[in-house]
């Protein structure tokens, strides 16, 4: 069993780390950030993933938490990498915390450490990297690239039962070392490339995702002008084992942490790097733009002017069984509502209070719902399959549900009294009084 040392402990390095702690490995993982370490330290779990803050307690023997560098360098012989890398300012990766980590790492480590990069990365980062520790005299040091694929809400079980694990290394024998790490995962694919071509298997695969989303998110503006319903579109074409199911929801566009900062990276790389205008790409981002403010278009069809209406926004993470906000669709609808004079209320089970400012947060679906004159779903949640009620009914203003994530059943909902637009779905007319 191998020590590892994580440098961050954000979604993916506490995940990772809890992941390889119960595979039997010793983790330390390191934070700068001295109030959410206090928090590890103490026993609590700072983000909300399922099964994570259960998993940490079962292996707290070989799990710990640190400020401190010397801490967690100390018999490493692995040195993971899971910081931040957000969007630059002109669209690529701003790799500012990964290069800290890579400065401040200490020479003399026993043995040959590995470097591990879990965190995104643009192609071509691993040969800086490699470089640059060869620059600093760390030439015993591996370097290896090994991009997560963790889907938030799933992350444990995508962890434990990948459907690979990449590696990318400049030195065969530090790949093996880092497969073996993963000795007990339940996966039929442990594969190892080179380090340019690791790194754009993540890239490449959260832009292919994110072009399914799109795509689909524009048959529904289609199934929306011809009357099909999307979700059966969507069917039909995943049962083509060649197409597949997944990732063909249609929505209110993909957010999160990884999508829009990856296509984007992706986009940039590509223009940047190797002088090559990816089109696919510009377009997936213009239509999930777009997509975000479709319900808000929907409102205003059926609301007018939304001066003076109150409209809840049912779910405000940017995908269930998270408390992640970052790149939320809610927020960009919140943001035009309020621009557009509406008062907004917010329910969400697990985002925290003050997510969205400028919007009234709410205890409970019904509460959000209260004398609202429309209730838009924005994430799928399972809590709110069953909002379709005649308590829900009676206490809106105006019993109109936008149904942002396609979540419940359209027939249902127009039985139980609601006015109900879908994404992609034919929508019965609201029946025309005749005098
Ligand atoms: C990860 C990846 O690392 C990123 O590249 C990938 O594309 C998405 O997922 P994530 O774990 O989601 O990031 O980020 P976050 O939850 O923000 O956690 C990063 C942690 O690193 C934070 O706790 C932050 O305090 C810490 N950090 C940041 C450091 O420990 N050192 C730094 O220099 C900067
Ligand atoms: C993603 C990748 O799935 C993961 O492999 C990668 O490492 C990190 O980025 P994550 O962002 O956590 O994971 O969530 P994911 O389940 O992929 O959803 C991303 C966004 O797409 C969410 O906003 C979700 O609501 C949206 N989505 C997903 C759709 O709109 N339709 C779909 O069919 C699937």
């Amino acid at each position: 069993m191998a020590r590892i040392a994580i440098f961050g402990a954000g979604y993916v390095g506490l995940v990772t780390g809890a992941c390889f702690a119960k595979l039997g490995h010793t983790v330390v993982i390191r934070d700068v950030v001295p109030e959410k370490v206090a928090r590890l330290q103490a026993g609590e779990v700072p983000i909300y993933e399922p099964g994570l803050r259960e998993l940490i307690d079962e292996c707290r023997d070989r799990i710990s938490f640190t400020l401190d560098l010397d801490d967690v360098v100390k018999d490493a012989e692995f040195l993971y990498l899971a910081v931040p890398t957000p969007e630059g300012e002109l669209g690529d990766a701003n790799l500012q915390y990964v290069w800290e980590v890579i400065e401040e790492l200490p020479e003399g480590l026993p043995g040959r450490p590995v470097v591990v990069m879990k965190s995104t990365v643009p192609v071509g980062t691993g040969a800086r990297a490699r470089a640059r520790l060869d620059a600093r005299g760390l030439t015993s040091y591996g370097y290896v690239s090994n991009p997560e694929f963790l889907a938030e809400g799933n992350a444990i079980d995508d962890f434990m039962k990948p459907d690979r694990v990449v590696v990318g290394a400049v030195d065969p024998e530090d790949g093996k070392r880092v497969l073996d790490l993963y000795d007990g995962v339940d996966t039929e694919h442990l594969i190892e490339i080179d380090v340019e071509s690791a790194e754009l298997v993540k890239l490449a695969a959260n832009a292919m995702l994110a072009t399914r989303i799109s795509f689909i998110n524009e048959i529904a503006r289609i199934c929306e002008r011809v009357n099909a319903d999307v979700t059966k579109v969507a069917y039909g074409m995943g049962l083509d084992k060649r197409v597949g199911e997944f990732f063909l929801k249609a929505g209110v566009g993909y957010g999160g942490s990884c999508f829009p900062k990856d296509v984007k990276a992706l986009e940039t790389l590509a223009k940047n790097d190797a002088d090559y205008t990816f089109r696919i790409l510009a377009a997936v981002q213009e239509v999930n733009r777009l997509q975000k403010l479709l319900a808000v278009e929907k409102l205003g069809q059926r609301l007018g002017d939304l001066r003076g209406r109150t409209v809840a926004l049912l779910g405000l993470a940017f995908k269930p069984e998270t408390n992640d906000m970052r790149e939320a669709p809610s927020e960009v609808i919140a943001r035009a509502l309020i621009d557009g004079g509406a008062t907004v209320r917010g329910w969400d089970p697990e985002a925290d209070s003050d997510a969205i400012p400028g919007i009234e947060r709410c205890a409970t679906p019904l509460e959000a719902v209260t004398g609202a004159d429309a209730a838009v779903i924005v994430t799928d949640w399972k809590e709110l399959k069953s909002i379709a009620t005649a308590e829900v009914r009676d206490a809106m203003a105006r019993p109109l549900i936008i149904d942002g994530r396609n979540l419940l059943d359209p027939e249902a909902v127009a039985a139980a009294g609601f006015e109900y637009e879908a994404i992609g779905r034919p929508t019965k007319a609201t029946p025309v009084a005749v005098s």
